[in-house]
């Protein structure tokens, strides 16, 4: 029964999305587990781009049955859109299953995560507006509405007024809001989305160990990123869930010794969309070179990323807290034109080296980069399909990047296109 998990080992963005569809080749079932549309993932075939963010990025091929887990939220208005936009496209979506588990964003959550984020000001998080975080709320506060509710219009509009109940005067006393209507949004979610999204309704638990006792191979693709973890990120500056290696059991159930390769995807820099620290962030003409070159804007919110030099304290980090077995190193070829390229070794935290994530978040707050400079290889690497034709400065970078974190790197993106990648080792 194999299995293989997808996870940032960053704050999201380093091509988990192109590695899920690459892998997705030879595998049978491709499982989203945590997160919601507040992903973005990029899949390039044939020079054609299709932008996800909630259908699993395995879609793609007519082989894989996608499954959106039940630790996903769930905004029934996009995930009908999607589908839409992939049968545009031609890609058959009828094989899609949903866990009946899942939670759904309601729009009263997206509007309070608007309205929350203003009340913030100066201290906002960044959020992508849509929703996570007060639909996870409810969740964990036993409020939250599950797609399964949907099949039980009487318990659907008892657990809709229940919320209403708390948001409709949240919305219109503290933030001067409209209360949401909860016969309109009844209406909404049962006559319009249900029937749309009826057939989808699984139990994918089951469906997951089927396909594993059945010897199928099983992709679970994370979204967000280690250092956006709810509880292992920096925090508050994280999303509302576990893209952590662990959350592929809890968001999906299947149980820990189910999981055999964990590959963390990793930008052969930094990028962070959002407030937060980011010790080894950088302000000058490489920022805007990795901006310009690497094309690093959000893929769904258009949202400039902040940029800086790869940090393999946070990588060491990663590697324990997902047991990564190996790492995909994506964008290296953002890195071609640069004279030097550098790597945060450790940090400089009132004086003193550091060399492992500080546990108060005070002091990764005050963390100075201490930096390795190496020679850049100026040489353009997008069309290398072997490791060996890798410039020598590149390989050497590649090499440093591997000692310094301590985990294998398997592979290595030179490209946006699905066989844009050499493979490593
Ligand atoms: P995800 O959220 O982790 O799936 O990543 P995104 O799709 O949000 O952002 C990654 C971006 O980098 C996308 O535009 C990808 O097409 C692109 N990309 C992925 N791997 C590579 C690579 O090796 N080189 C280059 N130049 N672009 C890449
Ligand atoms: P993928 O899967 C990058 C960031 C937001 C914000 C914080 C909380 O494409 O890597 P949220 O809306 O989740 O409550 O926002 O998390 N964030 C992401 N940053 N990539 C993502 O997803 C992200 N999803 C959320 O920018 O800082
Ligand atoms: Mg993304």
């Amino acid at each position: 029964m194999p299995s293989t998990v997808v996870v940032g080992t960053q704050w999201g963005d380093e091509g988990k999305g192109k590695f899920t569809d690459l892998f997705a080749q030879d595998m049978q079932v491709v499982v989203r587990y945590q997160g919601g549309h507040n992903a973005g993932h990029t899949l390039v075939v044939d020079g054609e781009t299709t932008a996800l963010q909630l259908i699993p990025s395995g879609v793609l091929y007519d082989h894989i049955t996608p499954v959106i887990g039940n630790g996903v939220v769930v905004d029934l208005e996009v995930l009908i859109k999607e589908i839409d936009m992939l049968e545009a496209k031609g890609v058959n979506c009828d094989h899609l299953k949903l866990s009946g588990n899942a939670h759904l964003i309601l729009p009263y959550h997206q509007e309070l995560d608007v309205v929350f984020e203003r009340h913030l000001g100066a201290n906002k998080l960044g959020t992508t507006k849509r929703g996570i975080g007060p639909a996870y709320a409810d969740k964990a506060f036993r409020v939250g509405i599950r797609v399964q509710d949907l099949l039980d219009p009487k318990i659907f509009r008892e657990k809709l007024n229940v919320a209403l109940h708390e948001k409709g005067p949240l919305l219109a006393k503290v933030y001067n809001r409209l209360t949401p209507n909860a016969e309109d949004l009844a209406s909404t979610y049962l006559d319009t989305y249900l029937p749309r999204i009826a057939p989808l309704i699984a139990d994918t638990t089951d469906f997951i160990h089927e396909a594993l006792e059945a010897d199928q191979h099983v992709l679970f693709e994370g979204a967000q990123a280690t250092f956006l973890d709810l509880d292992h990120g920096t925090y508050p500056f994280v999303t509302s869930s576990n893209p952590t290696a662990g959350g592929a059991c809890t968001g999906t159930g299947v149980g820990p010794r189910d999981l055999n390769r964990i590959v963390g995807i990793a930008k052969a820099y930094t990028t962070r969309v959002g407030s937060g620290p980011f010790p080894a962030e950088l302000f000058d003409e490489v920022a805007d070179h990795f901006v310009d070159v690497g094309h690093e804007y959000g893929t769904n919110t258009g949202r400039r990323r902040r940029t800086g030099w790869f940090d393999s304290v946070m990588l060491r980090h990663a590697a324990r807290l997902n047991s990564l077995t190996d790492i995909a190193l994506t964008k290296l070829d953002v890195m071609d034109a640069l004279e030097t390229v550098k790597i945060c070794v450790a940090y400089d935290i009132d004086g003193q080296r550091v060399e492992k994530m500080p546990y108060h978040q005070t002091d990764f707050h005050k963390a100075k980069p201490i930096y390795e400079e190496l020679p850049g290889w100026q040489e353009d690497i997008t069309g290398v399909t072997k490791a060996s034709d890798l410039p020598k400065k590149a390989q050497d970078y590649v090499r440093a990047l591997e000692e310094y974190i301590g985990v294998p790197i398997s592979l290595i993106g030179v490209g946006p296109g699905r066989k844009q990648y050499v493979d490593w080792q």
